[in-house]
């Protein structure tokens, strides 16, 4: 079978900087993949260059088999790519609801959306239903917590009915409650859909990822299991190179 996302070969060079540097990715029809590396590894180019917010300088992007390098975001988002970003993008005045109706509405034809509708779409109680959101359905989205907001921007992707989620850091700023429900409702969606998850944080990887890839500098360093990962010499240097020098930082500030 074709892989879901396949990208071979790409590089993106910002103004004669690498920030991807012959990348090739493949994402197989229901992996739960984490994307993990230190600040400025190219996680967030890759994400872009998948949605088409950046466009490669060189290499292909294909979806479900075809070659989608001149597709626009729009267009992705039609095929059923999916993203959230690092920063948070729900209308505050509306509620938790509206908001998870406005997203589910993004893909349907304008005559549905004229329609005057009744009640909760499926894909909306879904979306309440899998985040948990049910009882905060009449909220303002702008009293969200941080957690609950992200979540609900996860919903919100969900509800427009991807079948490939790009999840940029859902965890960051999050208390150790929230992201191990954050964790469970990943493991959740991945039930039925193809996620890709950016993360850092080690500890959540060794509970919730199974397979790992690790960008460092543009490049690819390894792709494996948590342990595999963890066990490689290039990771430990990267991320505990990292440490070190940040501990050394600690003493000297
Ligand atoms: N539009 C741009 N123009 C110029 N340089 C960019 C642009 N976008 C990203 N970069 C640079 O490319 C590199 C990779 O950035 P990217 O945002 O993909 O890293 P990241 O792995 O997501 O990092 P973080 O963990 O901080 O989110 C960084 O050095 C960044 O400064
Ligand atoms: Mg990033």
């Amino acid at each position: 079978m074709t892989a879901l996302l396949e990208v071979r070969d790409v590089s993106v060079v910002f103004d004669g900087f690498r920030a991807l540097d012959g990348v090739n990715f493949t994402v197989d029809h229901g992996e739960l993949r984490f994307l993990i590396g230190p600040n400025g590894a190219g996680k967030t180019t890759l994400i872009d260059i998948i949605t088409g917010l950046t466009k490669p300088t060189t290499g292909t992007v294909s979806f479900d088999g075809s070659v989608i390098n001149g597709k626009r975001e729009h267009q992705r988002v039609r095929l059923g790519i999916g993203r959230t970003f690092q920063t948070s993008v729900v209308f505050e005045e509306l509620t938790v609801l509206e908001n998870l109706d406005l997203a589910a509405s993004f893909r349907r034809p304008l005559v549905s959306l004229l329609a005057r509708r009744k009640g909760v779409t499926e894909k909306v109680a879904q979306a309440l239903e899998t985040t948990q959101l049910t009882d905060l359905a009449g909220r303002k989205a702008g009293v969200l917590s941080h957690g609950q907001r992200q979540w609900l921007e996860i919903g919100m992707l969900i509800a427009q009915g991807p079948r490939l989620l790009l999840l940029d850091e859902p965890v960051a700023g999050m208390s150790a409650d929230e992201r191990a429900r954050t964790g469970e409702l990943l493991t959740e969606i991945a039930k039925d859909h193809t996620v890709i998850v950016i993360e850092h944080d080690m500890d959540f990887l060794r509970r919730y990822a199974s397979t790992v890839t690790v960008l460092h500098e543009g490049k690819l360093l390894i792709e494996g299991s948590v342990d595999e990962v963890r066990a490689d010499p290039r990771v430990q240097e990267v991320y505990l190179g990292r440490a070190r020098e940040e501990a050394a930082h600690d003493v000297v500030s």
